[in-house]
């Protein structure tokens, strides 16, 4: 490893896009190991827009583990950031840098301490997705600087012990999160349906209605829902085994039709079962409501739908466009419909082009 007096510093980079599940994720059958009770897509997103970047490295020097995001100090006494990194630690191989002079054998990696400095360009917990992108990036820059063997799937099953929503971040293009059936959640992992490359006229538009941090963490929010909604049953085993398969079809096909009709309609079931929990939770507001209208009503009025739109835990719109012209038509509409500084004004947009989907890391 060399002598622990000598000041060598060891370091890597990653940036990982955050991604949007158009069929979601929302309950665990183990908390733990964060195992879902539901398979679940998602798209993931141009990195220049919505990423995490982080930057691991290791030194001698360093005395204990410290993580900064957005250039705060942050607590890693969180079990499931210990989880991610025993995980890795158990998995690292030896790693030398002749030019440096550095040569650590696995063994080592147990005893040297890691500083993590993470960095959002877009607002942290506000229902963009931000832990997806976050733990998906450390787990990735953690096994390049561990030297770990394992591929992307084996890694997205650690980031999902670090936020179920995590392991989709692995790919780009669109991707599953298999729930797997074993306890110990060895068959619980992301795998890509289709690559980057993968019908990319399609079009994403963030409305950012608000940047604040949501109420409810989804973590708390998805274990009152499986404890108290009646209809989150019936969703998991009924409903969206069945969207699922009819998903995988429309992407494969690109049938933007069926694939808005799915993604408005898993949106909306998952905020009727956040409805359906007790006490209920509200994560979309007035604003994303007339958003929805506003979508609605243009797709009604056109031969085919020409939007899709999706909301995770909080109030921010994610339209997806079925292609360019429509995604200025959109635009439009919603400066139009929500002019800036009115009561109702959405306060930015974030706009992915035609390389929205790109490959993670
Ligand atoms: C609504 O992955 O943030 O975005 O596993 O408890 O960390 P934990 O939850 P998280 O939940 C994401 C929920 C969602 C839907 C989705 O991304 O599929």
């Amino acid at each position: 490893m060399g002598s622990e007096s000598e000041k060598w510093i060891l370091m890597v980079t990653a940036r990982t896009p955050t991604n949007i599940a158009v069929i979601k994720y929302w309950g665990k059958r183990d908390e733990t190991l964060i195992l879902p009770i539901n398979d679940s897509i998602s798209v993931t997103l141009d990195p220049s827009h919505l990423c995490t970047t982080t930057t691991v490295s290791v030194s001698p020097s360093f005395h204990q583990d410290r993580m900064w995001l957005n250039g705060k100090e942050i607590s890693l006494e969180g079990g499931r950031f210990q989880s991610c990194l025993r995980e890795i630690r158990g998995r690292a191989q030896d790693v030398e840098d002749k030019k440096k002079g550095i040569n650590i054998k696995k063994e080592d990696w147990q005893k040297l301490h890691l500083h993590i400095a993470s960095y959002n360009n877009f607002p942290t917990a506000a229902g963009l997705a931000s832990s997806a992108a976050g733990l998906a990036c450390l787990v990735f820059s953690l096994a390049k600087l561990m030297n770990l063997k394992e591929d992307n799937s084996q890694l997205s099953a650690i980031a999902r012990q670090g936020s179920g929503s995590a392991c989709r971040s692995l790919y780009g293009g669109f991707v599953k999160w298999v729930m797997g059936k074993e306890d110990n959640g060895s068959d619980s992992f992301a795998v890509q349906l289709a690559d980057e490359k993968h019908w990319d006229e399609l079009v994403i538009i963030i409305g950012v209605v608000s940047a604040r941090q949501k109420e409810t963490s989804s973590t708390s929010g998805m274990r009152d829902t499986v404890e108290t909604s009646a209809l989150i049953q019936h969703r998991a085993k009924e409903v969206v085994p069945k969207r699922i398969v009819q998903m995988e079809d429309a992407i494969q096909n690109r049938d933007f039709p069926s694939f808005a009709r799915l993604a408005c309609t898993d949106s909306n079931q998952f905020h009727a079962v956040c409805l359906d929990t007790y006490p209920p939770i509200f994560y979309m507001n007035d604003t994303s409501h007339r958003i929805i209208s506003c979508v609605e009503k243009w797709n009604r009025a056109e031969v085919t739908p020409q939007v899709a739109y999706t909301f995770d835990a909080g109030p921010n719109a994610v339209m997806i466009a079925r292609n360019r012209k429509t995604a200025a038509l959109l635009l439009q509409r919603l400066l139009y419909n929500f002019p800036p500084e009115s009561d109702t004004d959405v306060a930015n947009y974030i706009i992915g082009d035609k390389s929205i989907l790109k490959d993670a890391g």
